[in-house]
C-alpha cells in the first residue's frame, strides 16, 4: 500500500533522512523507532507532503505521490496525526473534528460531509465533550481527538507520531485498545512512530529503526525480540 523508495529529506543544507526504503502493507501495522532526532518525525512529514522529499519517491496505492500536496495524498487515503497532536485550542471537538473533513472534501464540500459514525464509536467521550474547547481536553482526551480527527478523513493508512507521548500508563492502554480497533474493525494500515518498545512490541507486526538519518535495522517483531533493537534506542 505504502512504499518509500529510497527517501532523502533536508533542512537547507542540512541533510537529515537519506535512502530510506520501507513498505507498509494493506492493513499492516508498521512501527518506525529511533531516538531523538533520528529523523522520525521528518520521514512521516514528507509521507504526509507537508516535507519535501529531496530524493527517491513515495509511492501510494499503486500512484507515486511524491510531488502531490498534502491535501491530496488525504484524498487518496492517508490521514496523519502530528507528534503534539496538533489540535486547535480554541476550537471545539466538533469544529476539530470537521476540520479534518475539510482536509480530505475542501472547504465546501467538507461543510456538509458528515463524521463517520465509527468516530464517537471508538472514542465516546469525544461525543459527551463535544462543545469544549480542544484546549480544555486532558493530553489523553486530546490525543483521542487527534486520532478521530485523521480518521474522520476515512483513511486506507494512518500515520501516528508518538500518540503515547507524555500519557499515564492507564491512558496508552486505551490508546493501544483503540490501535488494534481502529486496525481490526475498519482494516486501517498504520506506521507507527513509538518511544515505547514495549507498545511497539504489543501493537505492530514489523518494525523498522532508523538510526541518524538512515535505516539501522528492521524485521518481524514475532521473529525478533524488543530487547534487540533497545541498543538503537538507548543514549
Ligand atoms: N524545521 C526544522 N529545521 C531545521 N532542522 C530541523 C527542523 N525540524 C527538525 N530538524 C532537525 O532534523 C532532525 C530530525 O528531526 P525529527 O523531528 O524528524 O526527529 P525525530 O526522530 O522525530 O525526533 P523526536 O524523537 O525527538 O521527535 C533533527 O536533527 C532536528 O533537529
Ligand atoms: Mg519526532
Amino acid at each position: 500500500m505504502l512504499t518509500l523508495e529510497r527517501v532523502g529529506a533536508a533542512y537547507g543544507l542540512s541533510r537529515v533522512l537519506s535512502e530510506i526504503s520501507l513498505s507498509v502493507g494493506r492493513g499492516e501495522l508498521v512501527t518506525l523507532l529511533g531516538r531523538n532526532g533520528a529523523g522520525k518525525s521528518t520521514l512521516l512529514r514528507t509521507i504526509a507532503g507537508l516535507h519535501p522529499a529531496a530524493a527517491g519517491r513515495v509511492i501510494f496505492a499503486g500512484a507515486d505521490i511524491t510531488g502531490l500536496v498534502p491535501y491530496e495524498r488525504a484524498r487518496r487515503g492517508i490521514g496523519y496525526v502530528p507528534q503534539g497532536r496538533g489540535i486547535f485550542p480554541h476550537l471545539t471537538v466538533r469544529e476539530n473534528l470537521r476540520l479534518g473533513l475539510a482536509a480530505r472534501f475542501g472547504r465546501g464540500e467538507g461543510r456538509n460531509a458528515r463524521l463517520p459514525d465509527h468516530v464517537f464509536d471508538l472514542f465516546p467521550v469525544l461525543a459527551r465533550l463535544s462543545e469544549r474547547k480542544g484546549g480544555l481536553l486532558s493530553g489523553g482526551e486530546q490525543q483521542q481527538l487527534a486520532i478521530a480527527r485523521a480518521l474522520a478523513t476515512k483513511p486506507a493508512l494512518l500515520l501516528l507520531d508518538e500518540p503515547t507521548e507524555g500519557l499515564q500508563p492507564s491512558i496508552v492502554q486505551d490508546i493501544q485498545a483503540a490501535l488494534k480497533r481502529i486496525r481490526r474493525e475498519l482494516n486501517v494500515a498504520m506506521l507507527l512512530v513509538e518511544q515505547y518498545l514495549d507498545f511497539a512490541w504489543s501493537v505492530a507486526d514489523r518494525f523498522y529503526v532508523i538510526q541518524r538519518g538512515s535505516m539501522a535495522t528492521e524485521g518481524n517483531t514475532r521473529e525478533r525480540a524488543a530487547d534487540t533493537v533497545a541498543h538503537l534506542l538507548s543514549v
